[in-house]
């Protein structure tokens, strides 16, 4: 704050002239005076300045911190209003009425505010409904992503099949099967065939399905998009099949595509009578996949891919041609597929150069892909251990020893306790 002068009573307007001077004295005794007042003026000039500064400061200030209240207040408002029913439309009536299913389950038939279009109205879209009325009040956006949570979507993965071991001959007819229709769609059309409409991978686990999937991906600049089934079994009842039409739609709107479903038999295993109410979800999840599989166009620019390792459960709707017409087996490794697996994963390694590659694929006889790269990493650390600079042929022995010791070793957990 500035400080404020004193205000001295205004002397200068009632002049009292000493008696004694005579009138050269008093006009330099005027001339002072004024020169006194002048000086004052100035001073008060000045002092209204920074005051009138002040008060522009004080004023921006209140204006702030009444922005600030009105903000304050209104998030007020927001977190106590009650919050809102996520529903989903299952009918539009015609007296602008319409029937929702509210989260919970149970189906009402609701009005609907007057700012809502009608055309932004169907069935199966989700809409927030007021918790007392259950009136429906907004319409939620359909994002996508959203509704299918487990879905990643993946741009470009960093997988590639120079990093992949052994599987020339898998990667030739995934290419065919999977890059080709994207890249070259009119060689099949030439020819008059529809590439295959899904292509199905299997093998024991740990053989390179998913990372094959991936480099496919990262091969085309299509979208990748991987669902593991098991995101696809939900809570309630038609919420897994939901997803799987929104999975199908996003991968429609987001093409060229590929859908990848890693893990297919957490969903398409054998259907049976007799099924509790969660294993029925799980077969109209089921239904709702072959369903989407038929409608859509081989020829279109989205491709499906899968993965299982139980090739032994699945149901048999799904495996007629027309579903997923290109069975592509990963099996385990052979010498030679073991062999370059093993250089694959040793490539960024410091070896030494008598490193008997043959010799590991031989003791390494049985084992798949992640086991081999588990080794890889172990030699690695024998060396780091026995402070080494580079890694030795005794190194990887014992990496083989430890990592394939558990497989030799009968398991103590009987298989029939987890049936
Ligand atoms: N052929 C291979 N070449 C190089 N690395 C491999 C190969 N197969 C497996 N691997 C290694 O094993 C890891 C696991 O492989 P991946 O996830 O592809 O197995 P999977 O076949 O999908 O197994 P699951 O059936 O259990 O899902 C990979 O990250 C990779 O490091
Ligand atoms: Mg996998």
């Amino acid at each position: 704050m500035a400080e404020i002068l004193e205000d001295k009573p205004a002397k200068g307007l009632s002049i009292k002239v000493p008696s004694e001077l005579d009138n050269d004295d008093f006009s330099r005794y005027m001339i002072d005076r004024m020169n006194q007042l002048e000086e004052r003026n100035h001073l008060l000039r000045e002092q209204n300045h920074k005051i009138e500064a002040e008060k522009r400061y004080a004023e921006s200030q209140k204006l702030k911190f009444e922005r600030e209240l009105r903000q304050l207040r209104s998030e007020l408002e927001r977190l106590k209003t009650a919050p809102l029913i996520v529903g989903t439309i299952m009918d539009v009536l015609e007296n602008g009425k319409l029937i929702v299913r509210s989260s919970t389950g149970p189906q009402f038939v609701v009005g609907l505010s007057k700012f809502i279009k009608e055309s932004e109205l169907e069935a199966g879209i989700q809409v927030a409904m007021n918790q007392q009325t259950l009136a429906v009040i907004g319409v939620l956006p359909t994002s996508i992503s959203h509704l299918i949570r487990g879905v990643e979507v993946i741009e470009s993965p960093d997988v590639d099949y120079s990093q992949i071991g052994g599987l020339d001959e898998q990667i030739r007819e995934l290419r065919e099967a999977v890059e080709l229709p994207l890249t070259k769609p009119e060689a099949f059309t030439k020819i008059g065939i529809d590439p295959p409409n899904g292509v199905l991978l299997y093998g024991p686990p740990g053989t390179g399905k998913t990372m094959l999937a991936k480099a496919v991906a990262q091969q085309t600049s299509a979208k990748f998009l991987r669902v593991v089934g098991s995101e696809l079994v939900q809570k309630y009842i038609g919420e897994g099949s939901r997803m799987v039409r929104e999975l199908f739609k996003l991968a429609k709107d987001k093409t060229p595509s590929i859908i990848f479903i890693d893990e297919l038999d957490s969903i398409a295993a054998k259907r049976y009578d007799g099924a509790t109410a969660g294993d029925r979800e799980v077969q109209r999840t089921l239904m709702q996949l072959l369903a989407e599989m038929d409608g859509f166009n081989p020829r279109g620019d989205v491709r499906l891919l899968a993965a299982t390792n139980r090739l032994d459960i699945l149901d048999a709707a799904m495996l007629r041609p027309g579903r997923f017409d290109r069975f592509i087996e990963v099996p385990l490794p052979n010498g030679d597929a073991r062999k370059s697996i093993l250089r694959i994963h040793t490539r960024n390694m410091t070896l030494s150069e008598d490193i008997d590659f043959d010799k590991l694929s031989k003791i390494t006889e049985g084992s798949n892909g992640s086991e081999l790269k588990a080794i890889a990493t172990e030699a690695g650390m024998f060396a780091i251990r026995n402070d080494k600079d580079r890694i030795e042929n005794e190194d990887l022995q014992s990496a083989v020893a430890k990592v394939l010791m558990h497989k030799s070793q009968p398991s103590n957990v009987s298989e029939s306790m987890f049936v």
